[in-house]
């Protein structure tokens, strides 16, 4: 699969910078792995034999049978502007909400916008781009909204809630990786280093609309190829980066998990970002929610440690396959050992 597709997205130059308006941009805004561990654990655990995918897997989205093949997927996801263009913003916050569901070997059904905007930060026409955004979206994506909620608010964001069907028999679950698989990665990573070195202008042109191009890219494809290849285990790289991601598949499967950081797909230029410090927040609560579980060969280059740290706004699907696909890298297998993210050269 090739990662480019044509670059739409151009600098936005409207007096207003929608990036410029909030502290943390993109899913680099959610709460860390630790903290969230913290407060999650007071959420009394479901005990209904239908709830097939809860919160204890950490998984992209719950999973709720219905019937013997039928399954509900039901995923919520909203963030602060990661560009400054409200309709490239509208675009990929549907892209990374409804990208849970294909995470999970689903297809989205139905859709309700999460709106917090302001009349005072900008006009209407601005926060209307946002939705239309949105709307093009989930329509490529072959679903449809059917409302939403809308508040007040200084910082904005946007996203939505989706819901989605899956055959039981066919989801991708975290708990499902073993040993011998191989791993493929989708889209390229790097989003959270190129949108902060673009919040300070300092990232080039193309390099922001090769990035936004792919946040902007919707995992459809990924996710039936990943039916084709008889995927059981997949997740989708966002803001735990990809390392927070793979080590919950790690311990979701008792499983260790080698990288092979040379092969990591990034996008152009990426290296000398990284070498001017455009590096998130996120991605430093990322290095430390996995501590010791995040182990470093030392012939590993440093630049490459921090691309896997990333926070990733709309990144790829993971997928986790029993046999190689012809033609692309794995960047990963999976061995045998404690849950453990292992970086290789
Ligand atoms: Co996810
Ligand atoms: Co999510």
């Amino acid at each position: 699969m090739g990662f480019l597709n044509a670059p739409e997205y151009r600098r936005y130059t409207a007096p207003m910078r929608l990036t410029h308006m909030v502290a943390c941009a993109g899913c680099a805004a959610k709460l860390g792995p630790g903290q969230l561990t913290e407060v999650l654990r007071q959420i009394p655990a479901s005990q209904n034999p239908n709830l097939l995918v809860g919160l204890d897997t950490r998984d992209d989205a719950g999973v709720f049978r219905i019937s013997d093949d039928l399954a509900l997927v039901q995923t919520v996801d909203f963030f602060t502007p990661i560009v400054d263009d409200p309709y490239a913003f509208g675009q990929i916050a549907a892209a990374n909400a409804l990208s849970d569901v294909y995470a999970m070997g689903g297809v989205p059904v139905t859709v309700l916008n999460i709106a917090c905007f302001s009349p005072d930060l900008a006009p209407a026409t601005v926060w209307a781009d946002v939705l239309r955004g949105a709307a093009d979206k989930t329509l490529e994506a072959g679903a449809t909204i059917l409302g939403g909620h809308s508040i007040n608010d200084k910082e904005p964001k946007f996203g939505m809630a989706v819901t989605g069907t899956v055959d039981p028999n066919r989801m991708f679950a975290n708990t499902e990786a073993r040993v011998g698989d191989f791993i493929y990665l989708t889209k390229p990573l790097g989003t959270g280093i190129v949108t902060t070195a673009a919040k300070f202008d300092d990232c080039p042109a193309e390099t922001l609309a090769e990035a936004a191009a792919s946040m902007a890219r919707l995992n459809d494809k990924a996710a039936l190829l990943g039916h084709e290849y008889g995927v059981r285990c997949a997740t989708d790289i966002t803001g735990f980066g990809l390392s927070g991601h793979l080590y919950n598949v790690a311990r979701g499967s008792q499983v260790t998990i080698e990288v092979f950081t040379s092969a990591l797909p990034t996008f152009t230029g990426l290296r000398g970002l990284i070498e001017r410090d455009h590096l998130t927040g996120g991605s430093k609560r990322n290095r430390e929610f996995l501590g010791s579980d995040l182990v470093i060969d030392v012939d590993v280059e440093p630049w490459l440690v921090e691309v896997v740290v990333d926070a990733q706004t709309s990144g790829g699907l993971a997928l986790f396959t029993p046999s190689e696909i012809p033609g692309m890298t794995p960047i990963c297998v999976v061995t045998a050992g404690p849950p453990t993210i292992r970086l290789r050269r």
